[in-house]
């Protein structure tokens, strides 16, 4: 923290994947490598902000003055975003929660021999961590979503806007040669007003336009 467009201010961010466990030794997750919300954590930091990262089980290092929480499961991510949401100006979720969760964990490992064919797993929805921060009624901070689409970006990107009632959703397209697991990316920006191309670029510089936008939207809060 220190000089900068978010001096004073608090981003709470989410990055990387979850991990929903089947057993002892398996699990659910999907492809999210953490780089774009560390990326936003990192530019976050750099404008001065006052940084909590809350992430997923990922390889990278925590970005200089960012304080980092490691979580694993949707749950635990729920659990350290609520904590600390009451007491940000911004939350930026840029992870990649796993929808389902396994209700409940097998004790022992499951055996094929034992448990008969593993065809099936029971699954139940994970809670929306985006959805029910934006929905706080008391020091709600400003609430920026990501949207991964593989088509129609900015239909699905603007239901997303609407239903979970963000100020701001950052969208791009995945898939085959683009989005997850890359150091390249593409966003669009959509709020209440409009949208606006980011453009493509490396995360990191992505991420530094993202920061601006956000603290670009705070100022005419505190001005209007
Ligand atoms: O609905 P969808 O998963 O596409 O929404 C993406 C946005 O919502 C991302 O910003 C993601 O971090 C957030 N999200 C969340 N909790 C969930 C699912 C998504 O915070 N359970």
């Amino acid at each position: 923290s220190g000089e900068g467009p978010l001096s004073g201010k608090t981003v709470l961010i989410t990055a990387g994947p979850t991990r929903e466990a089947v057993d002892p030794v398996r699990y659910l997750s999907n492809r999210s490598s953490g780089r774009m919300g560390f990326a936003v954590a990192e530019a976050a930091a750099r404008a001065g902000a006052q940084v909590k990262l809350v992430t997923g089980p990922v390889h990278l290092p925590t970005p200089a003055g960012v304080e980092r929480v490691d979580v694993e499961t949707a749950e635990e991510m729920r659990q350290a975003v609520t904590d600390r949401a009451a007491s940000a100006d911004v939350f930026i979720a840029a992870a990649a929660v796993a929808d389902y969760r396994v209700p409940r964990i097998a004790e022992h490992k499951l055996k094929k021999d034992t448990d008969g064919e593993l065809h099936e797993i029971p699954l139940e929805r994970n809670p929306d961590i985006l959805a029910e921060v934006a929905a706080m009624t008391d020091k709600r901070p400003f609430s920026v979503g990501f949207a991964a689409e593989t088509r129609d970006l900015e239909k699905h990107a603007r239901k997303k806007l609407e239903r979970k009632k963000l100020d701001l959703i950052a969208a791009n397209l995945v898939g085959r040669d683009r989005g997850f697991d890359r150091e390249e990316n593409e966003l669009l920006l959509l709020d209440q007003q409009g949208s606006q191309a980011l453009g493509a670029g490396s995360k990191r510089a992505l991420a530094g336009k993202l920061i601006a936008e956000i603290a670009a939207r705070l100022d005419g809060e505190a001005s209007s």
